[in-house]
């Protein structure tokens, strides 16, 4: 009998992926949260501001996004005459739920003279009710070119929101999202590590908890995390962030010690269960099948492109 699991163990996913890049002219474009095996195929790695630059300036026909839902939206409405293939369409985001058009809309009704700058992680609709959009990379420099005088709303992260309020001293209106894998680190286990590595030091991601960042030496996106690994003179580093990142760190200081920071459970819940959707085997059925393809209301694309633009100017 025809056994389909059988015929896909004899595909060799990466040799297949790389000729169909080429045969159909696609590009692979790859968040630093994949597995290492995606970032090794991907034909551009980079963080959220670094792949929606790469998605606005690619001359490829077609666009495989792997990483979530709300990066390749983003990639497709920059990109509108493109084919937008995301390998799996459930790979989401907690951020990007925990915000609901309904009540976003709502919440800038209640607070009219605010301006709305909201995080790259949520969904079209929400990026369509925004002013500006933002990553962790551009968000403290795009708050600092706001008039002190003008209120601001910060959506839908309520960790990055409360350290760039810290950051710009300025008090923002916060939503009150986070990441499940930035919000799961534990200070206990933290504390734990720096005894064990006393020259070890700590980075994280702004998406963490106040409660980590206070013991961090580093805080930066997921890009600064990286190059601060490598102009930093130590030698040992505790990260606080998704583990996918520390494939690129190791590969770029190989003599270097980096160690996952650990979450409170004893899970690995410091791998993105959205990212980690993403697998060599569906890369390959979406460029085979050109399907799960992004598909976008264009009312809703031409009112979310607006605020991307405006950050894309900024920043
Ligand atoms: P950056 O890639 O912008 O650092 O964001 C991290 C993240 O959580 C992406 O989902
Ligand atoms: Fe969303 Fe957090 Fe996963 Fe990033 S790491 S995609 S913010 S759930």
């Amino acid at each position: 009998m025809f056994d389909i699991n059988q015929l896909a163990e004899k595909i060799d996913f990466v040799n297949e992926i790389i000729r169909l890049k080429k045969e159909k002219n696609a590009v692979l474009l790859a968040h630093y949260y994949q597995t290492p095996e995606i970032q090794d195929i991907a034909d551009f790695i980079g963080d959220s501001l670094e792949l929606a630059r790469k998605a606005k300036s690619t001359d490829a026909d077609i666009i495989v996004f792997a990483g979530v839902h709300f990066m390749a939206e983003t990639a497709k409405i920059l990109n509108p005459q493109k084919t937008v293939l995301i390998p799996d369409l459930e790979a989401g985001c907690s951020l990007a739920d925990s915000c609901p058009p309904i009540l976003f809309k709502r919440f800038r009704e209640e607070n009219p003279n605010h301006i709305a700058i909201t995080y790259i992680n949520c969904s079209a609709s929400i990026k369509a009710l925004s002013d500006i959009i933002c990553t962790s990379s551009n968000a403290e420099k795009i708050i600092r070119q706001i008039p002190v005088e003008q209120p601001i709303i910060f959506a839908p992260d309520r960790n990055l929101g409360a350290y760039l309020s810290k950051q710009t001293q300025r008090e923002m209106l916060l939503w009150d999202g986070t990441c499940i894998v930035h919000e799961a680190f534990s200070e206990e286990k933290i504390i734990s590590l720096k005894l064990e590595y006393p020259e070890a030091k700590v980075i994280a991601h702004p998406e963490c908890e106040e409660i980590i960042l206070r013991h961090s030496d580093f805080i930066g996106s997921t890009s600064k995390l990286l190059q601060f690994v490598q102009s930093d003179s130590a030698t040992q580093f505790i990260v606080a962030t998704e583990s996918g990142i520390i494939h690129q760190m190791e590969k770029a200081e190989p003599d270097k010690i980096f160690i996952p920071a650990p979450p409170q459970e004893n899970c690995s819940c410091n791998d993105c269960p959205y990212m980690k959707l993403n697998t060599l085997e569906k890369i390959y059925n979406s460029l085979i099948n050109n399907s799960p393809q992004i598909i976008m209301d264009e009312d809703v694309r031409l009112k979310a492109v607006k605020p991307i633009e405006k950050m894309l100017e900024m920043s």
